[in-house]
């Protein structure tokens, strides 16, 4: 039988004891059939329950071939997006590439933009493409966000002076709304590839569509094993007995209605510091409404139980901590005898580097439960792409359930406008004249 990812809350009945856990149970069923059903709050935002079953041959197949021609035309790509239109993509590039694959003369290089507005980040950017054979890959799915529409702008005008109009245009890929939008109608204009963000998805449940497939697929990664893996963990939760991603909504909402009001998600692996962060963006703008939700922090172990650890062992007790763990390392490091001994570390000679970590992560879990930090564990068997598939799937649909059991609409992210807002009133936006008045009195008192 195939291995598949794993969810272990055995560690939280410390803190919270299975009856407890278990009187979440009709309720999260509910959770589950009302998203099953359609019948919950932002139910027009739930196909990406069936984008791994749904993405079409044809549609794979034009995906795989926009990505060879971008490779063949290019040695850099610069994917701009911000949020959901960005850390799906770069999620699974990091997780699946060489930790150095910036440094390397490596083929092709993805690379992103649009997800911060720093001037010195453009300064440099240029300065970096300016000898590059670059392309586009623009997502975005309202088309007018300022962050990747400042980065287009500038980046689009770079590539035109560089290659001509006519060639920028067939290196700039466009992954935007079917039909409405500044980036739709630009694309349009100017006859640029483009492929469509399904109305029924929201930007942070995007990375099974082309918004996270096309940037995977041009970075050399397996897309069919992607969905293939969220595929298999679909059929695990919805189809057989024992919805692993129930458990786990289940686990963390009775943890956090005992108090644990911060989630951290920790990891022993470096490339996975950017699923935290697309599991961050998930959790928190799904969850965070009406003054209610858990904190989705993260923590990359060991490094940052040398500053995060203290606080995390011995702090206020309001945190609990979920841990990837990954089952195989791709290589075999083996640390070596030293004649001299100094550092005292001969009791490791012949062991492997992965076995340190794999102690340092199970002393880690047990420390902190010890210290009152209830731990869950997700196992994922290694790091590819069948298991990020797995582990895409695993999040998201707990994310939906969980989101139906705190009682929000976990689809909808409306806090994200009171910045833009005061950001157009300060920068004197055409249509913001009273705002501005009313910020600018604000700010002399
Ligand atoms: O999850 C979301 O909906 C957001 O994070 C959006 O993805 C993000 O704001 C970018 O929006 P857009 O794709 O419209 O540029």
């Amino acid at each position: 039988m195939k291995e598949s990812l794993k969810f272990d809350c055995s560690k939280i009945f410390h803190f919270a004891n299975e009856s407890e856990v278990g009187a979440l149970s009709t309720q999260a069923h509910e959770a589950f059939k009302a998203l099953r059903e359609g019948t919950c709050p932002g139910n027009d935002f739930l196909g990406w329950m069936d984008l791994p079953v749904q993405m079409t041959e044809a549609e794979i197949a034009d995906i795989g071939k926009t990505a060879a021609d971008l490779r063949t035309r290019t040695q850099v790509m610069v994917v701009i997006g911000i949020g959901g239109s960005y850390l799906g993509a770069r999620a699974v590039i990091e997780a699946l590439s060489n930790s150095f694959h910036y440094y390397g003369p490596a083929s092709m290089k993805v690379i992103f933009a649009g997800h911060n507005i720093s001037e010195d980040y453009y300064h440099e950017l240029e300065a970096y493409l300016q000898d590059k054979e670059f392309g586009i890959c623009v997502v975005s799915k309202s088309g007018t966000t300022t962050e990747p529409a400042i980065a287009f702008r500038l980046l689009r005008e770079l590539l035109e002076q560089k290659v001509g109009r006519d060639e920028a245009g067939r290196r700039i890929v466009a992954i935007t709304d079917a039909s409405k939008g500044a980036l739709r109608t630009l694309a349009d204009r100017e006859g640029y590839k483009t492929f469509v963000i399904p109305d029924n998805v929201g930007g942070r449940f995007s990375v099974l569509t082309p918004v996270g497939l096309l940037p995977i697929a041009i970075a050399g990664f397996d897309i069919r094993e992607l969905l293939k893996g969220a595929a298999e963990m679909r059929v695990q939760c919805m189809e057989r007995e024992g919805n692993i991603a129930m458990e786990y909504a289940m686990a963390r909402t009775t943890l956090y209605r005992k108090g644990y009001v911060v989630e951290l998600l920790a990891n022993f692996h470096p490339k996975l510091h950017y699923m935290t962060e697309w599991w961050k963006q998930l959790y928190g703008e799904s969850e965070g409404k009406e003054h209610k939700g858990i904190f989705p922090a993260g923590v990359d172990f060991t490094t940052d139980l040398h500053s995060m650890g203290q606080y995390i062992q011995d702090g206020r007790r309001m945190l609990m901590e979920t841990v990837i763990s990954v089952g195989r390392a791709e290589h075999e490091v083996v640390i070596p005898h030293d004649g001299d001994n100094l550092d005292k570390l001969n009791f490791l000679a012949g062991k492997r580097v992965d076995e340190v970590n794999k102690m340092a992560e199970l002393g880690t879990r047990l420390a902190h439960v010890d210290g009152g930090v209830p731990n869950m564990q997700i196992f994922l068997p290694a790091l590819n792409a069948f298991y990020l598939g797995q582990l895409i799937y695993f999040f998201e649909l707990a994310c939906g359930i969980s989101g139906n059991l705190l009682r929000v609409n976990a689809f909808d992210q409306p806090g994200v406008e009171a910045y833009k807002n005061n950001m157009f009133a300060l920068l004197d936006k055409p249509g913001y004249e009273e705002a501005s008045k009313a910020i600018k009195e604000k700010l002399k008192v």
